[in-house]
């Protein structure tokens, strides 16, 4: 079984300069739009990859809240800190697996997961975790990419379609958003609202979103044992070419929901 797509060295620099880009500030403040977090506020970020929401919901928090972070991987930790490094004690950042998060029930006012549950198997832990540690009353908003909203340009649709299916090995649910209100609901939360998000890009450059994508489907290939080589080089030339020439096209599709656990 090919690994699913790990965030620790240079993954995770990359992932630190992708979330510069126009498509992942305007999801950051959806989030925290949908979050509405108030002053005083404790929040939990599961999956808090770099940091950059956090340190954006520090000043929303106030002086008196705190924003809270977990991560399985090092690299991301360690990234977090140095951007959350001026907000002193009003941010914690912590290992921790979001299918057993290291804190006690009822802890948090809010807590927001984005893009982290597509990345893991047992779904029905991480929702059960998410809403113990939550407070009654609490709101959560929950972000992930259904991989089947991909309409990505190519001449050549057959191998895009091959490298595609390779890439959804990266994670462990690329089809997550639709079962995401059920298994949210069987976890306990009423369902506020769910909004979508599309990712469009007409180039491919280091300030569009699929450029970085681009990347990580590269080297998450150079390890897949399915994967060929010689396929992959040509598949990101040409992405390369449709840019240079005016006729690149991406559309990617997320989804968030927004859910509260009931007051008792
Ligand atoms: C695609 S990144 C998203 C980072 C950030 N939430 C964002 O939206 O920019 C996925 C993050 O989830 C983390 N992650 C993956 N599986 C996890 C798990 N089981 N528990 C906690 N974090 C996990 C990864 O280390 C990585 O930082």
């Amino acid at each position: 079984m090919t690994a699913l797509l790990r965030f620790d060295g240079e993954r995770a620099c990359e992932a630190d300069i992708e979330a510069h880009t126009p498509e992942m500030r305007e999801q950051r403040r959806h989030l925290r739009r949908q979050l509405a977090v108030s002053p005083g506020d404790r929040v939990l970020d599961v999956g808090c990859g770099p940091g950059y929401l956090i340190s954006e919901l520090v000043d929303p928090v106030g002086p008196d809240g705190e924003v809270c972070g977990i991560d399985i991987s090092a690299s991301m930790l360690d990234l977090a800190r140095k951007r959350c490094a001026t907000a002193g004690a009003r941010v914690s950042l912590t290992a921790g697996r979001c299918e057993e998060i290291p804190f006690p029930e009822g802890t948090f006012d809010a807590a927001v997961s984005s893009q982290v549950y597509e990345y893991v198997a047992d779904i029905e832990r991480a929702l059960a975790e998410l809403y113990r540690v939550l407070r009654p009353g609490g709101r959560a908003v929950v972000l992930d990419t259904d991989w089947d909203s991909l309409v990505w340009h190519s001449a050549d649709r057959s191998r895009m379609r091959r490298i595609l299916e390779l890439w959804e090995d990266h994670v462990a649910d690329p089809r997550l958003p639709r079962r995401l209100g059920p298994l949210l609901q069987e976890a306990g939360f009423i369902e506020e609202s769910l909004t979508t998000l599309t990712f469009l890009n007409r180039r491919c450059h280091r300030d569009t979103y699929s450029y970085w994508q681009v990347g990580f489907i590269e080297a998450f290939l150079a390890d897949h044992p399915g994967a060929d080589p010689h396929e992959t080089t040509a598949w990101s030339r040409e992405l390369r070419e449709l840019d240079a020439a005016g006729r690149y096209f991406f559309s990617l599709g997320r989804y968030a929901f927004t859910v509260v656990k009931p007051d008792e």
